[in-house]
């Protein structure tokens, strides 16, 4: 049993999930940036991490994971500006699902990350009304995610653990 955890980040959020998550895999395992690895070969198991970026699941990502999903037992993580229970985040989780149908799903963690200071104050410059509402919700995403989102991260990874055993 070889797991991987894989991840995409620009500002630390997602990789804090994916230390977390790390931290909690038994047995042999690997943690690395997509952007290092070619494939999933030699992994029974893999938690695949990204930020929402313009609402939606990176592309580089979720090609990747089209193109090698086949076959594997595969979890997501994703970290997102958006409050928790907001109506985007479910039709997310669903693209996850679709991404990995050629694979064996299991589940996916999602929490709200810290948006950047640099991209609230491109926002809140915007004419567009959206982008600045988006723009406004920035502070209140200070700290994300915090030692509760951590931990849920944690227990998650024990129990998509215990699905593949
Ligand atoms: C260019 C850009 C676009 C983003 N678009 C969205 C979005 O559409 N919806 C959302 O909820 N969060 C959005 N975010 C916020 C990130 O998903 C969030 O801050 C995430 O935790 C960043 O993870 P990272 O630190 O691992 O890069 C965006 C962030 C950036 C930088």
């Amino acid at each position: 049993m070889k797991t991987l955890v894989t991840y995409m980040t620009q500002t630390g959020n997602t990789k804090k999930i994916a230390e977390a998550i790390y931290g909690e895999i038994a047995g042999e395992k690997d943690i690395k940036d997509i952007k290092d690895i070619s494939n999933f070969e030699g992994y029974n198991l893999v938690f695949v991490g990204f930020p929402i970026i313009q609402f939606d699941i990176p592309e580089n990502v979720s090609k990747f994971v089209k193109e090698n999903v086949a076959g594997k037992n595969i979890a997501f993580f994703m970290t997102h500006a958006t409050p928790e229970g907001a109506e985007p985040i479910q039709s997310w989780t669903g693209s996850t699902k679709d991404i990995a149908a050629s694979g064996n799903y299991l589940g996916t963690f999602e929490c709200q990350g810290e948006l950047a200071q640099p991209i609230i104050d491109m926002l809140m410059k915007s004419d567009d009304p959206n982008m600045k509402a988006f723009g406004e919700m920035g502070p209140s995403t200070k700290g994300q995610p915090d030692a509760s989102r951590v931990q849920k991260a944690k227990e998650f990874a024990k129990g998509i653990q215990a699905k593949v055993k």
